[in-house]
């Protein structure tokens, strides 16, 4: 078995273990009376929302392998557009249209997955073990303190989609000596790029580590006066990385304003990540301000996204001799990888036959 070999099995083994934890896949506000179909991990999901509770299923009827997705609810159950068939909120076939009497067949159920709404987005697990509550043992859903705040007005980025893994998509958030490059004059300047040192925490399910990094001046953040000239040294940014895939950053700015994003990504497959982001702020609550922070974001994720695209392998080398790390400058990476391996570590199936050698 070749030592390239042996790391794919590692990342496959990951993407197993990844079924354990919770996952966004939607906004939680798109989900009115109609079904959505959503996508995690590659199994096809329909949401639904069922006298208001958020249900994730198996988007595949049982008679005929509908998408339920296409369906609607009726009475707090969910019909398949095919033959009218009905689930309840536990997934339990109550009805056969074209069948008299009541002789539903046992086996007429479809497959529930943990499901839970917070901070404004629906979160799935695949694989909740025995306690559906308590899906992945010691990973719960991230904090998003701003959420509930009323000093802070939260505003929605655009949902993205990007083709990587979102280990690779979560690790661009944290790098930090990418700004002068990919960032120069919104985030960093190339005549400045050192990192300054750091620490990395880790807690029983999160890395958080500060850093204060000097940026060039922003009228979005309060600076202004400054004509668009010069740079800025921030306080510190905190930043909380919940594993695997959600980034708390927390920006604090001078006067007691914060500049907050809450990033969280969904695997959608093995190389496809969907994004979603709140841009959290408690000063410029004038809604007419929003445009400019949106913008601001997505100038800076389309310069991302393209150096994210372009790496290969696209999912995230667990193995840390695959590829080369600064020490210091690449801590958070380091820390990162090492965590998702002994995830992948932790995840007991064998090794899948297609990655065998042959
Ligand atoms: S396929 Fe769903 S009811 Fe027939
Ligand atoms: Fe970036």
């Amino acid at each position: 078995m070749t030592e390239n070999r042996l790391d794919q099995a590692g990342e496959a083994q990951l993407y197993r273990a990844l079924r354990r934890f919770w996952h966004p896949v939607l906004w939680a506000d798109e989900l009115g009376d109609r079904p959505i179909a959503a996508r995690l991990l590659d199994e096809p999901l329909v949401l639904v929302r069922l006298d208001g509770e958020v249900r994730a299923f198996r988007d595949l009827c049982v008679h005929r392998g509908t998408a339920l997705s296409l369906g609607w609810v009726e009475d707090g159950c969910l019909v398949c557009p095919y033959h009218g068939w009905t689930y309840d909120d536990a997934g339990v076939c109550t009805r056969i249209p074209a069948s008299h009497g009541t002789n539903i067949p046992n086996k007429a159920r479809i497959h529930p997955f943990a499901a839970a709404e917070h901070a404004g987005l629906v979160w799935v697990c695949l694989d909740a073990g025995a306690g559906a509550e308590a899906p992945a043992a010691g990973f719960p859903l991230p904090a998003f303190p701003e959420w509930r705040d009323d000093g802070y007005r939260l505003i929605k980025i655009p949902q993205y989609d990007w083709h990587c893994s979102a280990a690779r998509r979560v690790e661009n958030f944290v790098d930090f000596s990418h700004f002068a490059w990919v960032h120069e004059g919104i985030l960093g300047d190339r005549s400045n790029p050192e990192i300054p040192d750091h620490d990395v925490v880790r807690t029983d399910s999160t890395l958080w580590f500060r850093l204060g990094i000097q940026e060039p001046a922003n009228d979005l953040k309060g600076d202004h006066g400054s004509n668009g000239g010069g740079r800025i040294q921030r306080e510190p940014s905190h930043y909380t990385l919940t594993m695997p895939f959600t980034v708390r950053l927390d920006q604090p700015l001078p006067d007691g304003k914060h500049f907050v994003l809450f990033v969280a990504s969904c695997p959608v497959s093995a190389k496809e990540t969907r994004n979603f982001t709140w841009n959290a702020r408690n000063y410029d609550l004038d809604p007419s301000r929003d445009q400019s922070f949106v913008d601001f974001q997505q100038l800076i994720l389309e310069q991302d996204r393209v150096v994210v695209e372009s790496q290969r392998p696209e999912e995230l080398p667990i193995d840390l001799s695959e590829e080369l790390h600064i020490k210091g400058v690449d801590r958070v990476s380091i820390d990162y990888r090492r965590w998702l391996a002994e995830i992948a570590a932790s995840e007991r199936s064998a090794v899948s036959p297609e990655l065998e050698p042959g």
